[in-house]
């Protein structure tokens, strides 16, 4: 039996470059994963089927079984595996579970069936799967741009203290990119946009009160007008000793950069006693 953790990801950075003509959106975000995550297990069986604890999850169509499908059928691989899902991160909350689960169920899987393939084929299948799904192979800490899926990894820096915090509603992401009313790509610059060159710097400086001084999410707007309780909850964060608090992806979930863990801890218990979803943790 394998056991993979598949761990949830924030945004310290996101920019929206503009529309694409195929209908995505070029962007440009630094990932960061952090210790809160989902366990997979993953066992050898004839057949293939997926068990998950949440059960408005197991569905046929389910990502993580997507992901096993597209391994067999692209190997032409004929065994088995009963996977099974912890699930921990909430869903539509901008955080990466379902992602991160596809990518470790690439990985796990890789692994049982001794494919062996190397980490840009198993990317390659990602980026079928879903835009940020590479990112999750190139963790801890990645540069992604294109749609979502070229990966660009990072040194990671010293470990820092999160907070999570989300509404019991969530926001699905091609709700909030349809309500960007984004314009049209215009040919690209060279180099990054500024606000990616300034969270590289604060990343190498690797303090985090520099990284969160840098904190950028260009669908934050549209999230907050969307469910105007966000932006509360934000500033909550803020009065409660965050050094910065903003969108994660698409939201609904907040993150927020804190001095040091008990602050963390404060906060979300806190929220939650508010009636929140909260985590705290710190970035891997
Ligand atoms: O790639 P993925 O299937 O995860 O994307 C989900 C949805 O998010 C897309 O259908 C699209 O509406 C939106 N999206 C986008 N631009 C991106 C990534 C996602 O518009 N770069």
């Amino acid at each position: 039996m394998i056991t993979i953790t598949a761990p949830a990801k924030i945004n310290l950075t996101l920019r929206i470059l503009g529309k694409r003509a195929d209908g995505y959106h070029a962007l440009e975000s630094v990932m960061q994963t952090v210790s809160l995550v989902d366990t997979l297990l993953i066992q050898s069986a004839r057949e293939l089927s997926f068990h998950c604890d949440t059960h408005s999850l197991n569905y046929a169509n389910n990502l993580v079984l997507k992901a096993a499908r597209l391994l067999r059928d692209e190997t032409g691989c004929n065994m088995g595996a009963r996977i099974t899902l912890e699930k921990n991160i909430p869903t539509r909350a901008g955080l990466g579970g379902g992602s991160s689960d596809a990518a470790n169920t690439l990985v796990g899987l890789d692994k049982l069936w001794g494919l062996k393939l190397p980490v840009s084929d198993l990317a390659a299948l990602a980026a079928r799967l879903g835009s940020d799904i590479p990112f999750f192979l190139y963790a801890p800490t990645a540069l992604i741009s294109g749609r979502g899926e070229v990966v660009t990894p990072l040194p990671a820096p010293p470990s820092y203290n999160i907070v999570l915090v989300k509404p019991k509603t969530g926001l699905p992401t091609p709700q909030v990119y349809a309500e960007l009313h984004a314009a049209p790509l215009q040919p690209m610059k060279e180099g990054y946009a500024p606000e990616t060159t300034a969270m590289l710097a604060a990343l190498a400086q690797g303090d985090s009160a520099a990284i969160a001084a840098q904190l950028v999410n260009d669908l934050q707007a549209t999230a907050f007008r969307l469910l105007p309780a966000l932006a509360q909850l934000r500033d909550k964060m803020l009065a409660s000793g965050a050094l910065a608090a903003c969108l994660s992806g698409s939201g609904s979930a907040i993150f927020a950069i804190c001095p040091d863990a008990s602050t963390a801890h404060q906060i979300a218990k806190k929220l939650h006693h508010q009636g929140l979803w909260t985590w705290s943790g710190v970035t891997l």
